[in-house]
């Protein structure tokens, strides 16, 4: 793949070099179940805005499975892409020929959906003769921060979804270093087989946190895998089945029966989250020195619980706590066309051949002076976490326990 600089910008420096003129990327999200588009402007200082910002969820879709369908996600996005970019254009009162880039998130992801975004892309960058910008998710929510607060390199992402579990040292664009991740279940999907087992809507992060507040977390020992190991890896799968042993145990479950696993479970996660996040600082300031700010992303950062535990370890570490606004942590087209924007500022286009990828780790992207990754090995910690519905995915054998 060729590396193709934009007019006007140098790939050294990733400034402006004459037209000081902003730069508009339209950006395209379909990796998973939401289908998205938006147009963001970077200012050749670095500052960004959204022009706007449109999500279709498609939760009621994929409700009654308890998890994401690929199939019906992929023929989902097909149906709804073309008006969702649309939209965006036309909140963004912009044509076209407005646009300096085309950026599409080309993975980590469901393949059926990445594919539909990524021909979309690559159609209007072909028709617009516009730069097409390949954009990996996780390096998109990695760098959604520098355009919701401006945050300068080097910073300690914690990334938590449904589909992934990460701790990153973001150094740079294109330069990410993976400090830990989940050896198993990711830990929205952990919250979400939880609300299954338990019951509860789709997706169970929110459902669980409800119940969580009304809850006594004392009720129940459930174990805190991982707690003090000396690296910053998760690992939930044991912590999933210590939940289910107890449901069952006193099963039929009443009212208050679910409130206290909510209640015990989120308190396991949290101390969990706490003490490998502890674990991801250490090993920054170890290895790049102190992080200008602890950012959380991803739909678990919505959890209170879980932001006030990121709040205290940030304080211990000497760091801020920097936390996207929820609507731009959770999947969104803003995040990807920033990616975008940031990208092609310093150079980083594609052509129009650019590959989608179900496995993309954030060490294989690309970044200035990089040469393009080849055939490395892929480990399955790179990849998301079977968000998706299916047998391995429902995890909660029988189902739900609840009357
Ligand atoms: O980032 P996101 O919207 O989508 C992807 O997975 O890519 O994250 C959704 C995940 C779901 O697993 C959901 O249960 C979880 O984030 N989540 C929460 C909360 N809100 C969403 N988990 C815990 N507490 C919440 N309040
Ligand atoms: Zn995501």
């Amino acid at each position: 793949m060729s590396l193709a600089l934009h007019p006007g910008y140098t790939a050294a420096e990733g400034v402006l070099t004459g037209d000081a003129t902003p730069m508009l990327v339209l950006g395209i999200e379909t990796t998973c179940d939401e289908t998205a588009a938006a147009v963001v402007e970077r200012a050749a200082t670095g500052a960004g805005r959204i022009l706007s910002d449109v999500v279709l969820s498609q939760i009621n879709e994929h409700a009654a499975f308890g998890g994401v369908v690929p199939e019906i996600a992929a023929r989902a996005h097909v149906e709804a892409l073309d008006t969702i970019i649309d939209k965006a254009m036309r909140k963004a009162q912009l044509g076209f020929a407005a646009l300096d880039g085309i950026a599409v998130a080309a993975g980590p992801g469901l393949i059926g959906g990445v594919l539909v975004g990524l021909t979309t892309a690559k159609a209007i960058a072909l028709v617009t003769e516009k730069p097409l910008i390949a954009v990996n998710h996780l390096e998109a929510h990695a760098l959604t921060a520098r355009l919701t607060h401006a945050t300068t390199f080097p910073y300690c992402l914690f990334l938590a979804s449904g589909g992934h579990t990460q701790i990153i040292a973001v150094l740079g664009v294109g330069n990410y270093v993976r400090l830990g991740t989940t050896l198993d279940d990711a830990i929205g999907e952990a919250f979400d087989k939880t609300g299954k087992l338990l019951g509860l809507g789709y997706p169970g992060g929110p459902e669980v946190e409800k119940q969580a507040t009304a809850g006594n977390a004392a009720r129940f020992a459930l174990p805190r895998p991982m707690l003090g190991r000396a690296h910053a890896d998760f690992s939930l799968s044991g912590l999933k089945t210590a939940l289910r042993l107890e449901a069952e145990r006193i099963a039929p479950l009443g009212e208050e029966d679910v409130r206290d696993l909510c209640a015990a479970f989120q308190q396991s996660i949290v101390e969990v989250i706490a003490d490998r996040v502890r674990m991801g600082l250490k090993a920054f300031q170890e290895r790049h020195g102190r992080p200008t700010a602890l950012v959380a992303a991803g739909g678990v950062a919505a959890n209170d619980a879980v932001r006030q535990a990121l709040q205290r370890v940030a304080v211990e570490a000497s760091t801020a706590l920097v936390v996207p606004p929820p609507q731009l942590c959770t999947d969104n087209g803003a995040m990807i066309a920033w990616a975008g924007a940031e990208r092609l500022a310093l150079g980083l286009t594609d052509t129009l051949d650019a590959a989608a990828h179900a496995r993309w780790p954030l060490s294989e992207v690309r970044g200035v002076g990089t040469a393009e990754p080849a055939g490395k090995a892929v480990s399955a910690a790179d990849q998301p976490a079977s968000k998706a519905a299916g047998p391995q995915a429902a995890g909660t054998k029988g189902g739900s326990v609840r009357p």
